[in-house]
């Protein structure tokens, strides 16, 4: 890739025009010097931040794809009960949008306004005046510029994962929340799956002491998703791994894990260093297809090592390429417990120095802490949810309770725009670093120095 192309992709649309070349090699301290270049003044305000409450929440939904339409079927229990409905839905393959208006006849009986003519038609579904909150669920090109739109047009966002892949981007996410005072949030589903809100709960509960070490990955078997030529709209998938090398899809495991570490809750990413091993996989389940695309640019595995301000270490994965079984890893580690996922498991130490035998909980005992420390929401949704469908076994339904509850409620959301980015940064980050020889990167910080200062952990509230 042309390094201007490839800085542009990194760091931001204004780099290209911005900076000619005094650049021979990057290493560390030219990473560093980029990163200022696209670095905007913000304050850190969206912390806490509560709008007023929105009795019902009226949706307009863009991108009416996969994840467009499993989003809407986890809007019955809302739409019954007066807390949503979805008043306008956008994408430019009209026969999904038709799809998708068909799906929600089942739950709404009003109807949604249609929008898809071209594909910049979204900006009429933001600008229609019943629109509270933009849902945005199209590929990762459209998040950012869609996102910022719509706060512009004084509307709340959410957008898929990740929000953004530049990193001028992330702070244009921030800097217009902070100007507009809409919230802007990534709607992060693997933060509410049962699991994850057990570890956290367990977190909060000291059950793992303090806490040193935690793993997370997006593990997934996708090559058929990527060489198909109907599963996302025109591969849009796929080109990104020809066009680029890091880790793409950070925010399923690093997510959980930052709520872990209280990530822009008393704690912040310091540094990165990040590696992807050659590719190899899906050319060569390319070539076995007989499809064009063998020149894949991404690394089969890609390992990005994170150093947090308070000396916490993170280590993510990426591969989409090999085939295996899903994970996650969710890996937590602290003074008094470890958990390791996929299956999970559970080692709680007792204090007792011992030379060996060391062995994970007996299925009774890991039974009793799944117990005593589930997150009590979890059990206040189980009643209502199981009569809905919920989604990547139940997460999906949780999120969005909560997101549109949240607003309902006129109370902060669980996650806040400081979130979304501060996830999705490692992205561009991790690029940087793999280009550089894995060089350390710099992470910045997003908050405007207030990651020490806000410690309420949202996702803990009972709603
Ligand atoms: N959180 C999760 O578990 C999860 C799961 C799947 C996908 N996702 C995310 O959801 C997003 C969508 O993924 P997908 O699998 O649904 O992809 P998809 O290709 O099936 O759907 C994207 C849709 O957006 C539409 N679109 C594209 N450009 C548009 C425009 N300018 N205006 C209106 N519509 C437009 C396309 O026609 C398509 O129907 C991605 O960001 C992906 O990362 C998240």
């Amino acid at each position: 890739m042309k390094r201007k192309h490839f800085l542009q992709t990194v760091l931001g649309a204004s780099i290209g025009s911005s900076i000619t070349y005094p650049f021979q090699n990057l290493d560390k301290q030219t990473n560093d010097q980029l990163l200022k270049l696209v670095e905007r003044p913000v304050t850190g305000s969206m912390y806490a931040y509560a709008d007023e409450a929105i009795p019902k929440v009226r949706v307009g939904l863009i991108g009416c794809g996969n994840r467009g339409k499993s989003l809407i079927e986890m809007f019955p229990y809302l739409i019954e009960n007066g807390f949503a409905e979805i008043v306008a839905l956008c994408d430019i393959r009209i026969e999904e949008r038709n799809k998708a208006a068909e799906k929600l006849r089942q739950y709404q009986s009003t109807v949604p306004s249609l929008y898809g003519k071209d594909e910049n038609d979204w900006q009429q579904l933001v600008k229609q005046d019943d629109v509270d909150l933009v849902l945005i669920c199209t590929p990762w090109r459209w998040h950012t510029p869609m996102a910022l739109y719509g706060m512009e047009q004084g509307k709340h966002v959410a957008s898929e994962v990740p929000i953004a892949y530049s990193i001028e981007d992330c702070w244009k996410l921030i800097e217009t929340a902070e100007k507009t005072r809409r919230h802007c949030i990534m709607i992060e589903n693997c933060c509410y799956n049962d699991e994850e809100l057990w570890l956290l709960n367990m977190v909060k509960e000291g059950v793992f002491g303090d806490i040193t070490h935690t793993e997370g990955a997006y593990l997934h078997d996708l090559r058929a998703h990527l060489l198909s030529e109907d599963y996302y709209e025109g591969q849009w998938r796929l080109m990104q791994h020809k066009e680029r090398d890091g880790n793409f899809y950070t925010t399923h495991g690093l997510g959980p894990c930052s709520m872990y570490l209280d990530i822009g809750r008393g704690d912040r990413y310091d540094h990165l260093s990040s590696m992807s091993s050659r590719e190899l996989n899906l050319s060569k389940t390319a070539k076995a297809q007989g499809s064009p695309h063998t020149d894949i640019m991404c690394g089969d595995l890609n390992t990005t090592l994170i150093k947090t301000a308070k000396g916490k270490s993170i280590m993510l994965q990426f591969d989409v390429h090999t085939g295996r079984p899903y994970s996650r890893i969710n890996k937590l580690v602290g003074t008094n417990a470890v958990h390791d996922g996929y299956p999970s498991k559970l080692y709680v130490d007792n204090g007792e120095l011992i030379y060996w035998g060391h062995k994970w909980l007996e299925p009774n005992e890991y039974d009793a802490y799944k117990e005593k420390y589930r997150h009590p929401m979890i059990n206040k949704l189980e009643s209502i949810s199981k009569n809905f469908k919920q989604g990547h076994g139940g997460m999906d339904f949780v999120m969005m309770y909560r997101l549109i509850r949240c607003l309902n409620l006129g109370l902060p959301l669980d996650l806040n725009v400081y979130d979304g980015v501060m996830w999705s940064a490692i992205t561009p980050l991790s690029e940087l670093s793999v280009v550089s020889k894995s060089t350390s990167v710099v992470v910045p910080d997003f908050t405007g120095g207030l990651w020490d200062k806000h410690n309420v952990v949202e996702i803990m509230r009972d709603i």
